[in-house]
């Protein structure tokens, strides 16, 4: 297992941004991080995500850094130009894996369904996005879609709907690596610069995945 997933896999959580100010970037990831998590995956839905991408690449080496809603072959090139540790899609499109794998770029696919897990597998690809997991039956449907693959070593990083209420019963879900979402930061909270909100949502989320059995440092 390559290092990016061995530190997702401890700390089990993706901070799922939407950025749209440049300006917010800087206070964003020092909360984030001042929080005590190292990760952030930077959807590239808004104008600002690629702009976001380069400047914390550069800023924050350090960061394990994420380059999400990846729709096309372009812009898994683009993560990969930039730097970007891991790249995520809310679906399973072969031309964007093929492209992902072309390049060696740790790519987790989404998937929905019993044939999307089948054609990530086909790839080799055994770490899936489980999207959108509460609208899809949450742990349910999960654990019914588990079943068939847990041989084949699946796991899990269910995305939609996940919430500090939530989260601990996917993370200690067996065939789950990481919870991911946006509530950590959420677009009002960024837009409104409530800086110490998000700090603590980390604190509060690090410390669920830690009761969870992670290995949060
Ligand atoms: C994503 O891009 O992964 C989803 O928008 C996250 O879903 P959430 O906003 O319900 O956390």
């Amino acid at each position: 297992m390559n290092e990016t997933l061995v530190e997702i896999e401890n700390y089990g959580i993706i901070p799922v941004i939407e950025i749209d100010e440049i300006d917010h970037i800087e206070p964003l990831v020092n909360a984030i991080m001042s929080g005590g998590l190292p990760i952030v995956e930077i959807t590239m839905r808004t104008k600002a995500g690629r702009k976001a991408i380069e400047i914390i690449k550069k800023r924050w080496p350090q960061v394990i850094l994420g380059a999400g809603t990846l729709l096309s072959e372009e812009q898994i090139r683009f993560a990969v130009d930039y730097g970007a540790d891991f790249g995520v899609s809310p679906g399973m499109n072969e031309r964007v894996v093929e492209e992902a794998l072309k390049l060696n770029f740790n790519f987790y696919p989404g998937i929905a369904t019993p044939s999307d897990i089948e054609r990530a597998l086909n790839y080799g690809i055994n770490r899936m996005k489980f999207f959108p997991a509460e609208s899809l039956g949450g742990l349910n449907m999960l654990k019914s879609l588990y079943a068939p693959y847990k041989h084949l070593k699946v796991k899990f990083n269910p995305t939609g709907g996940i919430n500090p209420e939530n989260m601990a019963s996917y993370l200690t879900f067996e065939g789950v690596y990481a919870v991911g979402g946006t509530w950590i930061a959420k677009k009002e909270d960024i837009k409104n610069g409530n800086w110490e909100k998000i700090k603590e949502s980390v604190v509060k989320a690090l410390l669920i995945s830690k009761k969870a059995g992670k290995k949060t440092k």
